[in-house]
């Protein structure tokens, strides 16, 4: 599969069963929100579970050495936390751009919890990059990955900016990832 993903996400998903389109964001998604949305919400989503095995080409790294960055990989009994935003169709050109190196936009039950803290489920659209995909890393312990972070950088910035505003962005909204702890952890000790 090429890494560009922009044709392959606008000819096979149509949003025009959706009367709201809920955006399930988990990584950079969550912090860097550079599209107008008319309502967000802290969600959640199941079976899924947030991992730095996404090479990044574009943003965060280079073609010659990517960065890591954040994907899904599926794991039954797993819930990841992250924010949702209701969106117009239209914010998918810039959106489907953004994502392209590698991620493809899938529908999942999305499930927003809302300010008095009452879950309300929707059918939300989420991006992945999965094994396929050609920047696709791969698996590696959270040391390896933090000692890999430390030494990429893009055209969006450096690669450990990435690692630690999401960080503490999850922290705002008081989830404990304990992948993404480690990570920082052991980057810590490198920058
Ligand atoms: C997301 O944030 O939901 C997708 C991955 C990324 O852009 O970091």
């Amino acid at each position: 599969m090429l890494a560009n993903t922009v044709a392959q996400n606008q000819s096979r998903q149509t949003l025009e069963h959706y009367d709201e389109i809920w955006l399930f964001g988990y990584g950079s998604l969550i912090y860097k929100v550079d599209f107008p949305y008319l309502e967000k919400c802290p969600a959640y989503i199941l079976g899924w579970q947030r991992r730095f095995w996404q090479g990044s080409h574009d943003h965060r790294g280079t073609p010659e050495n990517p960065g890591r960055v954040a994907t899904l990989i599926a794991q039954a009994g797993s819930r990841c936390d992250g924010m949702a935003y209701r969106v117009t169709a239209e914010e998918f050109i810039h959106l489907d751009h953004r994502e392209k190196n590698g991620y493809l936009r899938h529908e999942v039950p999305v499930f927003l919890i809302n300010e008095s803290g009452q879950q309300v489920k929707k059918l939300g659209i989420i991006y992945i990059a999965d094994e396929e995909n050609s920047a696709y890393l791969g698996e590696d312990s959270e040391e390896a990955i933090a000692a890999h972070i430390a030494n990429c950088r893009g055209p969006s910035g450096e690669n450990s900016e990435y690692l630690i505003m999401l960080d503490e962005a999850l922290a705002e909204l008081g989830v404990v990832d304990p992948h993404i702890s480690q990570i920082r952890w052991h980057l810590s000790n490198l920058i």
